[in-house]
């Protein structure tokens, strides 16, 4: 855990920088995930690996009242830095261990392509399900586990580069698409929706994202 904390902090600096230049966050990601959130106006909600703060400063743009939690210090930092009005708080804490929040505290919480970089998904769905209310949204993006292995069912952690800005690579942790949604499913969230976005780049035969909604 540690190893992949140090990834993290390590490529704060240079993450912060892509974004400016990352369309797919700016042309799909962030479309889609409030499109399948609806009305959040007023509702509390918890960007779980909220990274930079981007989507939570857009959610609270949108009325919600917002935490956001990173285990990255360097990415707090950055979202508080940017947190002009003081209206969203921010934590560092591991997605795994969600110390200091209380049971049944959200309506909605959104995980945007985190849960593809985190090794134990089970202690993050588990933690998620606990801080939710009853009828609670959970809301998951991340990348389509199903293209791009040459073995599928080897399941574990592989290194990327996240572009070729990018001077070290970050750990990933890939598992087959049951075990991510029976997982999920085990824990007692009932799946609401999916969506695999088509990208808006022509030549894209595959879906890259994949969104996978839930309802506590
Ligand atoms: C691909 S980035 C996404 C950040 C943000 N959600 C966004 O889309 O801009 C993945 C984020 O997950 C965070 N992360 C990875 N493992 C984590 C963990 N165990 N607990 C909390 N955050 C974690 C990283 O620090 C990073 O900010």
């Amino acid at each position: 855990m540690l190893e992949i904390l140090n990834e993290w902090d390590n490529a704060s600096k240079e993450w912060i920088k892509s974004l400016e230049f990352n369309q797919l966050r700016t042309n799909i990601l962030i479309p889609e995930t409030l499109k399948m959130l609806g009305d959040i106006k007023g509702k509390r909600l918890l960007d779980l690996g909220c990274g930079e703060g981007g989507y939570s400063r857009l959610f609270s743009n949108k009325g919600a009242i917002v935490v956001g939690v990173d285990f990255s210090e360097n990415l707090i930092n950055e979202a508080l830095r940017q947190n002009q009005n003081n209206e969203i708080k921010y934590y560092v804490r591991d997605a795994c261990s969600l110390e200091g929040i209380g049971d049944g505290n959200f309506d909605f919480i959104v995980s945007a392509m985190c849960l593809m970089v985190i090794e134990d998904i089970e202690s993050a769905v588990n933690e998620a399900y606990r801080v939710l209310k009853s009828g609670g949204v959970f809301l998951i993006s991340i990348l389509h586990p199903c293209f791009g292995f040459e073995d599928y069912f080897k399941e574990g952690p592989y290194q990327e580069f996240l572009s070729e800005h990018f001077g070290e690579p970050i750990t990933f942790w890939h598992n087959t698409l049951s075990n991510i949604i029976n997982c999920i499913l085990n824990t007692g969230f009932n799946l609401k929706a999916l969506n695999e976005p088509l990208l808006s780049d022509n030549d894209s035969k595959i879906p890259k994202i994949l969104f996978l909604k839930f309802i506590k």
